[in-house]
């Protein structure tokens, strides 16, 4: 197992840098159940002699899964309370602007649920301000599929039943989202490792009002974990919101300047000092 994943560092050392080794190991015994392959030496052979499968294996780091209002009880809080404390903030201080950004986005489920969410909530009340969702990945082929917005059912089961009447289109099998909320999502590719860069490009220069970084931490070691964290806190507004995964947290022996506010979820807000 040393051997291989020695190799995938030797081999792709961008894609794989701070993948904890236990998830690397667990996508490896995958590829070797997938291929029939029982020994672990029979598999490095393998993987040496075919350069199609180190890209298999490599695709299979990344876990494109998604769907429309996932983890409900996170969008229904930004729903109820996040959106409606925003505008009135927004209001009161007569900014005329709102950004946000899905980072790790996949196939797009996440941010066209916040734009959905977006036109339910604000209809009239949003004239005049310019809203920006941002939406990034690594997986292309994922952005793309995003930028497609056809779905399938098991995509869609968590949405309301008059937002998939309203906001999709059905095409066969499948459900076409309308182009009022996929012209809202800009979507482009951005590695959340990047040191350089901490905000998608297409953004500028980030000061977002909220970010989704959800079911992305899990897959990295600890110090990963943090840098990304870090990053993503310095792209935020002051009093900005971020929305981690139902099985992510920031460790609170972490000295980081966010706040969880809620205890069922895990919902944090950027201190302001
Ligand atoms: C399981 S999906 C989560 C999708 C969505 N956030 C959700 O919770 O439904 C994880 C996504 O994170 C992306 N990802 C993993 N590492 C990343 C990185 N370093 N930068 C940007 N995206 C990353 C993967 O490509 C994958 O599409």
């Amino acid at each position: 197992m040393d051997r291989i994943i020695s190799f995938l560092r030797e081999k792709a050392p961008c894609h794989i840098h701070g993948f904890k080794p236990d998830f690397m190991e667990r996508c490896i015994s995958r590829r070797m159940k997938d291929k029939n392959i029982q020994e672990i030496e029979a598999y490095y052979n393998y993987l040496l002699e075919n350069r199609e499968e180190l890209e298999q294996l490599v695709q299979g780091l990344i876990v494109p899964v998604s769907r429309f209002f996932r983890n409900p009880v996170v969008f229904e809080t930004i729903f109820s309370y996040i959106l409606p404390f925003l505008l009135e903030k927004k209001k009161n201080n007569r900014e005329r602007y709102f950004r946000f950004w899905s980072a790790g986005c996949s196939t797009g489920e996440e941010p066209y649920s916040l734009a959905i969410l977006l036109k339910e909530l604000f209809k009239k009340e949003t004239e005049g301000f310019l809203i920006n969702i941002f939406a990034t990945d690594i997986d292309r082929k994922a952005l793309q599929f995003a930028q497609e917005g056809i779905f399938g059912h098991e995509s869609i089961k968590n949405t309301r039943y008059e937002w998939v009447e309203h906001y999709f289109k059905r095409q066969d099998d499948f459900f076409a989202i309308h182009s009022e909320i996929k012209e809202a999502v800009y979507f482009s590719y951005h590695d959340l490792r990047n040191e350089k860069n901490i905000v998608p490009p297409e953004s500028i220069f980030g000061y977002f009002d909220l970010v989704f970084c959800r079911n992305v931490l899990i897959y990295y070691d600890i110090d990963t974990q943090m840098q990304i964290l870090k990053n993503l806190l310095k792209s935020m507004a002051p009093g900005g919101y971020l929305v981690l995964g139902e099985s992510e947290s920031i460790p609170a022996r972490h000295q980081i300047k966010a706040k969880r506010i809620l205890r069922y979820s895990n919902v944090y807000r950027k201190l302001v000092n």
